[in-house]
């Protein structure tokens, strides 16, 4: 059976507020009324009603400002007016500022019966649509990761499973696919939760540097060394250490490494004790490691050690399904943040999302939807605000280019040169790889290891 809406109306003419109670109460929905708007409010506040059905003009308070007043009080309530016959400009007026439709003196009741209808039939749309949202929302979210396609579902599903293990994990995949993201996820997961997770990038030092940075180092082990220092490890102890990008680790370090996943123990720089931890390794890398394997640059011993659970991020142009749901996560946040109201995407702009190629994956999908919400002008990202910024064709007429922009593409042709290889791009650059490293970041640079698989 239809249900009952409850309703008031608000007319100073008794001949109106009757034969509307009269007709409404007849079809089922409840009628209060009010003969002016002071009233029709006081009504409001105490009563709640989903619709008002309010005349124009009334002495005292104008429709308009009983209708403004009431959506102050009661924000979901919906407003019918009702106006003079003749009188369609006001009427169009009154739904410019937020009336559902109106009714046209002298009327039929029934009228009000059907707009009561329609009106309530769009709210339950609505509503459904909203908690429809919602719930895809949650089903295809987990620990802040975006999740739809079934790739993506796979790999919660192994998160889930190995977070409760403590078995090592490396989690492989191109630039930007979210490799960090999943590993503090399995860190969130797991019961190591309350302990500290710590993330040591193995490209961002030097050798020498990255040794003291994960083991620490005794007093006077070398020139400069002060004092005792703790390293990552100890920092990490009874949570997870993420190791990224450990292709770039050189022979020496995965010595000890090794050491620590065989034995749990290691010593700091210059240090004769050995120093127990339980820590989890998970680490991260984007290069081919069966590759460097082949070509002696990783050990087979400590890639089997850290390799016990495999996750394979996929790159963004395998899981297109992802992608307008991802943009949906970015843009509420970005909005958020630049203090924009931007309800969603052109048709258009979403084509274009999901035809682009994404080199760099969710991030370079992030930062295009961070600029395009700065771009924005309407209240939906339109393609244009996409394609503008796009990156700028290589050999394109553009205006003379500042020293900075030379400098991010030659980093860019050189690390395309050396197949995204950090150390022999470092060295054709003739800066150190910690400096080729910062630049990487600074610029967004996306780096694509070569890695002969496609
Ligand atoms: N499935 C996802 N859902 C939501 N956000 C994601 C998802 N995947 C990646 N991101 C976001 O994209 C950005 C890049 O992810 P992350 O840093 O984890 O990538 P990465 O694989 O470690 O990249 P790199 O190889 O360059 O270090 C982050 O801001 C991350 O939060
Ligand atoms: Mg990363």
């Amino acid at each position: 059976m239809k249900k009952k809406t409850k309703v008031l109306v608000a007319d100073d003419e008794a001949i109106v507020r009757e034969s509307l109670r009269d007709w409404l109460d007849d079809v089922g929905h409840q009628v209060l009324t009010a003969e002016n708007g002071p009233q029709a409010l006081e009504i409001i506040r105490k009563e709640k009603p989903a619709v008002l059905i309010t005349d124009l003009v009334m002495p005292g308070m104008d429709g308009i400002e009983v209708m403004k007043k009431a959506r102050e009080l009661l924000p979901g309530i919906e407003v019918i007016i009702i106006t003079a016959y003749g009188s369609i400009p006001t009427a169009i007026n009154a739904i410019r500022e937020g009336a559902y439709d109106y009714i046209e003196k002298p009327f039929c009741p029934e009228r009000a019966e059907i707009l009561i209808e329609k009106l309530m039939e769009h709210r339950r749309l609505r509503e459904e649509n909203i908690a429809l949202h919602q719930k895809l929302e949650e089903r295809y979210r987990f620990e802040n990761i975006v999740a739809k396609s079934s790739r993506m579902q796979q790999v919660i599903e192994v998160i889930k499973m190995v977070a409760k293990s403590n078995a090592t994990v490396l989690i492989t995949g191109d630039t930007g696919t979210g490799k960090e993201l999943v590993a503090r996820a399995v860190h969130s997961q797991s019961y190591r939760r309350d302990r500290p997770f710590v993330a040591v990038s193995c490209a961002a030092l030097p050798e020498s540097l990255l040794e003291s940075e994960l083991f620490g180092h005794e007093k006077g082990s070398f020139t400069g060394a002060y004092a005792q220092k703790k390293g990552k490890f100890e920092a990490a102890d009874g949570g997870t250490l993420f190791l990224d990008e450990i292709g770039e680790m050189s022979a020496n370090i995965q010595v000890h490494l090794l050491r620590v996943l065989e034995e749990k123990e290691f010593n700091r720089v210059g240090g004769n004790e050995p120093v127990k931890v339980d820590v989890r390794v998970i680490s991260a890398t984007n290069v081919d490691m069966k590759e460097a394997i082949a070509q002696g640059k990783f050990r087979e011993d400590l890639y089997y050690r850290l390799n016990v659970v495999n996750i394979e991020l996929p790159p963004l142009r395998e899981r297109t399904e992802d992608i307008p749901l991802l943009a949906e996560h970015f843009l509420k946040g970005f909005a958020l943040e630049n203090q924009k109201e931007i309800a969603g995407f052109s048709p258009e702009a979403t084509d274009f999302l999901l035809k682009h190629d994404w080199p760099g994956n969710v991030r370079e999908l992030e930062n295009a939807i961070e600029r395009a919400v700065i771009l924005a002008q309407n209240s939906v990202i339109e393609a244009a605000d996409l394609s503008q910024q796009e990156l700028m064709p290589a050999g394109s007429t553009s205006p003379a280019k500042n020293l900075k922009q030379v400098e991010e593409k030659h980093i860019q042709d050189v690390l395309a040169k050396a197949r995204g290889n950090y150390t022999e791009a470092a060295r054709i650059l003739g800066i150190s790889r910690m400096t080729l490293y910062n630049k990487i970041k600074a610029y967004r640079l996306n780096v694509k290891k070569i890695d002969n698989k496609r």
